[in-house]
């Protein structure tokens, strides 16, 4: 039998949801998981690449063997039912951008997870999946939204389960998402952050967050330009990101501009926009960062509604 499952990108944090927003969008990563029919030929994992050159180099650095991710992660499907995953074939067709805070790893996971749970026959529920996907990605921000889709509130419990709610984009905020031809790791973008913050910090947050759900509840446009920042990981993640500090410093002034984030733990930025004045949010990024030399791909998007979609079934 073979499975393929369609994933969407994520975008995590939205400014103060540090390891609980998170939002899907419509790019998407395919994962086909076949069982072969030869035994002994052990996992095979093979990544192709839908997108553009620079993601070439990126594949490079993705492990095909035991130690990656989508293996990781069936393998935790299959440990749940005591059995152990042999002769299969993973496919990861891949038009997410890796390393650049698009969800392209929790992506994999999921994929993974659910064509493993097809083929097994549903063994684990949706919160089951969470559970499984959020210990391999380590937080629960882009795997819940791959999962279910549209913009989700989500924690990690203490006994590993995931509690999330979904929460209703108000339908003229824009997203642009702004990606830029360089790379950063998740676990270094992770290494930069301290152990412990300011109090000051972590209540600046709290304020910050509260003001999030409320803005998206109640469409609340001032409410939301003045819930789209963060004092937990953006500021330690600035040097990481040349151009950050100064896109939202040039959009600071714009009209139509709601806030300007980090896309999870970037290098790719979020814009929050009305539906006006997409051009002008467009060529400010491309041409901060055109000073830099980085060259940089932006999409104004919709948010999916839908999370991971199985879509084809041979047998
Ligand atoms: N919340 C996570 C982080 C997202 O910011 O590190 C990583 O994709």
């Amino acid at each position: 039998m073979k499975i393929s499952v369609k994933v969407p990108a994520t975008t995590a944090n939205l400014g103060p949801g540090f390891d609980c927003l998170g939002m899907a969008l419509p790019i998407y990563n395919t994962i086909t998981i076949e069982e072969t029919v030869l035994p002994g030929t052990g996992i095979e994992i093979n990544v192709i690449a839908d997108t553009q050159e620079a993601d070439e180099l990126s594949l490079e650095h993705i492990p095909l063997d035991e130690n990656s991710i989508v293996y990781k992660a069936v393998e935790l499907l299959y440990n749940s039912i005591g059995q152990t995953p042999s002769e299969l074939k993973i496919t990861i067709h891949s038009q997410i951008p890796i390393t650049r805070g698009l969800g392209s790893s929790a992506s994999v996971i999921v994929g993974g997870l659910l064509a493993a749970n097809e083929l097994l026959g549903h063994p684990a529920d949706e919160a089951a999946l969470l559970s499984i996907a959020t210990e391999v990605e380590g937080h629960p921000d882009n795997v819940t939204p791959a999962i279910i889709g549209g913009l989700v509130l989500a924690s990690q419990e203490d006994d590993g389960s995931v509690l999330y709610r979904k929460l209703d984009w108000p339908d003229e905020w824009q997203i642009t998402v702004c990606i830029p031809d360089y790379e950063l790791a998740t676990d270094i973008a992770r290494s930069v952050l301290p152990k412990e913050v300011p109090m000051h910090d972590a209540i600046f947050n709290a304020q910050r967050l509260a003001m999030f759900v409320q803005a998206v509840n109640t469409k609340d446009t001032e409410l939301m330009k003045a819930a789209l920042h963060d004092k937990l990981h953006q500021p330690y993640r600035m040097k990481l990101v040349p151009g950050l500090e100064k896109i939202m410093e040039n959009l600071k002034h714009e009209e139509n501009v709601l806030g300007c984030v980090l896309s999870g733990a970037g290098p790719s930025i979020l814009i929050i926009s009305h539906k006006n004045g997409v051009d002008k949010i467009h060529s400010i990024v491309k041409e901060t960062w055109a000073d830099l030399n980085v060259k940089a791909e932006v999409k104004t998007l919709p948010i999916e509604k839908n999370g991971a979609q199985i879509i084809k079934q041979d047998n």
